[in-house]
């Protein structure tokens, strides 16, 4: 399955250029700011990634019910790993960044979930042992909490955004190893039937955030890295969660 289409043709290329100086039109080039909302933007120009993230072996042996409780314990550890760091660069970012006081809710937050299902499955977290792909990651998200909490603010709403096909990927892995209930899916469907009305009002809120067009461009290529991030984690774990 994959994100709806989006219904609306394309606006111009971000990259249009125009004056506003009536005096200079013609003469002097201006970069055009995108006159789309920043969600509109955040769905259709990551388009290409969410295909890649999608379709990668790993992603794609867990929707399909294929992956063993193994594999899945193996990349929940992982995902322990990276997310507690993502976690703690936002919590501490809430006071120099208001985008993410405001919208970066504690309930939002992924570890809480991860180690629950670590638990369940009766993983010790201070025996995880740290996979390049992920170390690279937490470097990732040490160098933006230090210098751009809008592109932190990005990776960010791409594991919220992410919620939306993780709760599919829950429901086929319940189903292919006959497992009713939330004990071991909290991280991939931590909202339940709530999934869909958060995420169009968080959407929505986003929306209407005001922010401005260097910040804009910050959420944006901080949501790229994180989906690029994420595919060379899965990419790493092929041999483990596959085995
Ligand atoms: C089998 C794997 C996946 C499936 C089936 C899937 C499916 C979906 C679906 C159905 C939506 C909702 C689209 C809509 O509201 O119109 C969605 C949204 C989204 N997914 Fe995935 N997805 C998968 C993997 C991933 C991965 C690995 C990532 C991150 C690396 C990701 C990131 C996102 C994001 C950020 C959104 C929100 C898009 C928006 O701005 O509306 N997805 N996905």
């Amino acid at each position: 399955m994959s994100p709806s289409s989006p219904d609306a043709p394309m606006d111009a290329p971000t990259d249009a250029t125009v004056s506003k100086c009536p005096f200079l039109r013609g003469s002097v080039n201006v970069p055009a700011a995108d006159s789309r909302p920043i969600t509109q933007r955040l769905k259709e120009d990551n388009w290409d990634l969410h295909e890649q993230a999608e379709h990668d072996r790993v992603p794609q042996a867990m929707v399909r019910g294929e992956m063993s409780r193994e594999g899945y314990v193996e990349l929940l550890k992982q995902m322990w790993v990276v997310n507690r760091a993502l976690d703690a660069a936002l919590v501490e970012a809430r006071a120099s960044t208001p985008i993410i006081n405001d919208l970066v809710s504690d309930r939002q937050l992924q570890e809480q979930y991860l180690r629950a299902d670590l638990e369940h499955f009766g993983v010790d977290v201070n025996t995880i042992e740290t996979t390049d792909a992920a170390r690279t990651m937490i470097e990732h998200v040490t160098a933006l909490r230090e210098r751009d909490g809008h592109a932190l603010f990005g990776l960010h709403y791409v594991r919220e955004g992410a919620n939306n096909g993780n709760k599919f990927v829950a429901m086929k892995l319940k189903k292919a190893w006959g497992l009713e209930g939330e004990d071991g899916f909290r991280y991939l469907d931590p909202y339940g039937k709530d999934q869909r009305p958060l995420w169009e009002d968080w959407k929505a809120r986003l929306a209407d955030y005001p922010l401005t067009e260097p910040q804009k461009d910050a959420v944006f290529a901080g949501a790229r890295s994180m989906f690029e991030r994420i595919i060379a984690l899965h990419q790493d774990l092929e041999s483990l969660a596959l085995a």
